[in-house]
């Protein structure tokens, strides 16, 4: 059984944020699978590494956008962002703890769900309609 199923509802209709989040479920996905079998701390670490890395740029691009449509939630979504990667880090501090379990995965599964169906879904919204109404005036 998968861990983090893609779900339609995660669609926000914009091509790059969809391709980046799927990315980022996959990675929390192997994440899982490396956790549960409870001997893989290299791979763990290389994961979280991985995850962190594609989650700044993941990031980056959601936020490039934002200020080229002039959003005005960027600040609030930004400090989600920062968050997120705040304690993604704190963890990879923490790999080598005996603390860690599978409980991180869940963490990063609810995080990133959550994040796409209000904040980023709410972000697309504004930018299909921004697209929308410039071509309409
Ligand atoms: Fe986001």
């Amino acid at each position: 059984m998968t861990f983090f199923k893609w779900d339609k509802n995660y669609e926000s209709g914009n091509d790059i944020m969809d391709g980046d989040h799927k990315i980022l479920v996959q990675m929390i996905n192997d994440l899982y699978v490396e956790m549960a079998k409870g001997d893989g701390k290299k791979i763990v670490n290389s994961i979280v590494n991985s995850l962190v890395d594609y989650s700044k740029n993941h990031f980056r691009r959601e936020e490039k956008l934002m200020k080229a449509f002039c959003y005005e939630g960027f600040e609030k979504h930004e400090a989600e962002h920062d968050e997120f990667i705040a304690k993604v880090s704190h963890f990879l501090k923490n790999i080598n703890s005996d603390s860690i379990t599978v409980d991180v995965a869940v963490f990063l599964k609810d995080w990133l769900s959550n994040h796409i169906l209000t904040s980023d879904k709410k972000f697309a919204y504004y930018l299909d309609f921004k697209k929308t109404s410039d071509r309409i005036v």
